[in-house]
């Protein structure tokens, strides 16, 4: 019925980022610096009517089917229920997601729930007060505690958590984030670090890889591989004799473009069609140009078709885009 939205490469898109601010509550130091950015005004961000017509364009006439809403921090973003809401009334099919650091959850779990939010993941790179306030430069840690439980509590589960190990400064951590994700019932995930940061002080030493997590992981948990989700980035161990899955996202060493099925759309109303894409397309300017629905559509189509085949961070010219993940959602 709908005509896939596929690129020179055969991968059909049916997930969608969408950034609902750059802003973040948190500075951490792999991300951005101390000052912060220099954030977009309102009037450059997307409102929720703009959004609202995107992702409907999106789910309609392109095959949307999945909505993940990410930052910046997105629940900075005023209303957030009501635009999550909204998003839910375009399609009873469609599933919603969120990622965020947590630390608004224990205030906004709930409403977002009744919302009809699907799921959250939750990023924590550390178990420590004192390391978390040296990562994220806030004393933070407790809000994202509770912000756990409430997200678990308001049904918004599985709950994922997300940590980037990083080398000398958390990668003693992977095992115990691993232990407490198992006895809290959180599903756990290690990120290998990517050149996103807003410094471009990546260092790929600095990196774990996915094989090095996983054989720290094998020294306390006997684990199984667990059947990929079509099209996910996480490959999944399940901790045997138990029903808790630990997941590993291997961006770098065994890049999964291959397989992708996202676009992205950032705050001010770019698409993007790869984390690393050097162009965007300005779907903005043709929404508030008064364009119609179908040069949306083909606006969106044609970006598509221009998608690069993945990622070059493992090529000797490899060079990050402009835009730091912060501003991009991740
Ligand atoms: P689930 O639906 O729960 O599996 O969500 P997700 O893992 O796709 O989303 P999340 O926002 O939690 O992302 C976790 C990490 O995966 C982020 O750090 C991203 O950097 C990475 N990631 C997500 N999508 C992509 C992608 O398309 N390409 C690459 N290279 N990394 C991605
Ligand atoms: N490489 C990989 N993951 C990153 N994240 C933030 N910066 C990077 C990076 N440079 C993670 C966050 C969050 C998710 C959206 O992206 O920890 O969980
Ligand atoms: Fe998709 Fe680009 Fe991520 Fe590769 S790096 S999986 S192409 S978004």
């Amino acid at each position: 019925r709908i005509e896939p939205l596929a690129d020179g490469f055969g991968r059909v898109h049916t997930d969608l980022r969408v950034s609902v601010t750059d802003r973040c509550n948190l500075r951490c130091t792999y991300c951005m610096p101390e000052e912060g950015l220099s954030w977009l005004t309102r009037a450059e961000v997307l409102s929720d009517d703009e959004i609202v017509r995107l992702i409907g364009i999106g789910v309609d006439r392109l095959g949307i089917r999945t909505v993940r809403l990410t930052g910046g921090e997105p629940l900075l973003r005023h209303g957030l229920p009501g635009l999550v809401s909204r998003i839910v009334d375009i399609d009873p099919a469609l599933k919603v997601s969120l990622t965020t650091n947590g630390i608004g959850l224990k205030r906004m779990a709930p409403a977002l729930a009744d919302a009809g939010l699907h799921r959250v993941n939750v990023s924590l790179d550390t178990l420590r007060r004192d390391r978390y306030q040296e990562i994220t430069r806030r004393n933070r840690i407790d809000d994202v505690f509770a912000g756990l439980r409430a997200a678990q509590d308001a049904g918004l589960s599985p709950v994922k958590i997300n940590a980037v190990p990083v080398r000398g400064v958390n990668d003693d951590e992977i095992v115990d984030l691993a232990e407490f994700a198992v006895e809290y019932g959180y599903r756990m995930r290690f990120i290998e670090s990517m050149p996103l940061d807003a410094q471009a002080a990546w260092e790929r030493d600095k990196m774990i890889t996915a094989d090095e997590i996983v054989e720290r992981l094998s020294k306390r948990f006997t684990l199984e591989p667990v059947e990929r989700e079509d099209n996910a980035p996480a490959e999944e161990w399940r901790v045997v004799g138990t029903d808790h899955l630990i997941g590993v996202i291997a961006s770098v060493t065994r890049a999964f473009c291959g397989t992708c099925d996202r676009v992205r759309l950032t705050a001010d109303g770019q698409l993007r069609t790869c984390l690393f894409a050097t162009r965007e397309s300005d779907l903005r300017s043709l929404l508030r140009g008064g364009s119609g629905d179908a040069d949306i559509e083909a606006a969106w189509r044609g970006a598509v078709a221009r998608k690069g085949a993945g990622h070059a961070i493992n090529s000797p010219d490899f060079q990050q885009p402009d835009r730091p993940m912060s501003a991009i959602g991740g």
